[in-house]
């Protein structure tokens, strides 16, 4: 995505969070359009969206169950069991029966390239729900959480009508660290943080660096140069205002485990490490969850720096933003303006 269909994006995941929690507070939510002004989009009426998930997920499933109930849609939830992809079935053969009989595929696989296999033969849009190599909607959800916090975005400009219209600010410059695994999540952000002016700091022990493909594409896009990449976690948390990690054994690494737990030591993200590495006073935490213990402790987790939980919850309504414009009007229009 380009920079500023990111923003359309975002700029539209607000709007719908705000008008779905505003209608579901004022129980007006199953109001018809015709009788409700603020009424939702509708744009997922008599479509069927297919969740092809060969990995488990909390987060991303229920966003996209429930944001295609709020779209009118129906989400029809297809696991690893339950269908013959994998088994008896190619992807390209499953790509061609499924998008001829649903309007949308949002899927979790393994290998990348099962992705790439999905879009090539549908004749619907595929959004990637997690890859071995990309978790995009899981970067949509961070940068709106970042969008949401007062000392991390930009003042807004005042309306000449005197009114005030809501908005959802842009980020100022931040340095945003990340600790830990590059894994799908990381590489998600050296794509998008640098095209919307923010520097990465990087720690992970050289063995677990970005692959190939993955930094291929980030030095496509010019997104190497605001990118600081070191072996020691003080080092990377300097002047951080956001400090950022996932876990350290992605799914379907389960059998290095006890490689990574070594490999991984002194990775772990603590307010002491924070301090001595001279992060910002206020610095904030993202993680997208499943969370263990090893590579964030429970004082900065639950403490009141961590935004995982508003994070979490923005899962849902950047999915919901992402189905209606892409799965509903099919186009991501750009807007002006940078993030
Ligand atoms: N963050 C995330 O993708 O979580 P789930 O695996 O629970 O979907
Ligand atoms: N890197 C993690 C992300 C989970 C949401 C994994 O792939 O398991």
């Amino acid at each position: 995505l380009h920079p500023s269909q990111i923003n359309t994006l975002l700029v539209h995941a607000s709007r719908l969070k705000r008008r779905t929690l505003g209608l579901l507070r004022h129980g007006r939510l199953g109001e018809p359009p015709a009788t409700n002004r603020k009424s939702l989009s509708t744009s997922l009426e008599f479509k069927t969206i297919a969740l092809l998930f060969s990995k488990r997920s909390t987060r991303t499933r229920i966003s996209a169950e429930t944001a295609t109930d709020l779209l009118r849609g129906r989400a029809l939830f297809l696991g690893k069991e339950d269908i013959q992809l994998g088994v008896n079935e190619s992807v390209r053969d499953s790509a061609q029966v499924i998008s001829g009989m649903c309007q949308g595929i949002f899927a979790r696989v393994g290998d990348h390239s099962d992705i790439e296999e999905l879009a090539k033969y549908s004749q619907v849009p595929v959004i990637n729900a997690l890859s071995s190599l990309w978790h995009p909607t899981q970067v949509l959800a961070d940068l709106l959480t970042l969008r949401e916090i007062p000392e991390l975005v930009t003042k807004p400009e005042p309306e000449p009508t005197g009114k005030t219209k809501h908005s959802l600010p842009k980020l100022r410059p931040l340095t945003v660290a990340y600790i830990g695994d590059s894994a799908n999540v990381l590489h998600d952000m050296l794509v998008a943080y640098p095209r919307i002016g923010q520097q990465l700091r990087i720690a992970s022990p050289e063995k677990y660096r970005a692959p190939k493909p993955v930094w291929d594409r980030v030095v496509e896009l010019e997104c190497d140069k605001n990118i600081f990449w070191t072996a020691d976690p003080r080092e990377a948390v300097h002047g951080a205002d956001v400090v950022v990690t996932d876990t350290w054994i992605s799914m379907g690494q389960e059998a290095e485990k006890e490689q990574r737990l070594k490999d991984f030591q002194g990775y772990q993200v603590t307010e002491q490490l924070c301090r001595e590495g001279g992060a910002k006073e206020n610095w904030k935490f993202l993680h997208c969850l499943p969370r263990k213990a090893h590579e964030v402790d429970d004082e900065v987790f639950y403490g009141p720096r961590s935004l995982v939980f508003r994070e979490s919850h923005n899962r849902k309504w950047t999915i919901m933003a992402l189905f209606d414009l892409l799965f509903g009007h099919w186009s991501i229009p750009n807007s002006p303006g940078m993030l």
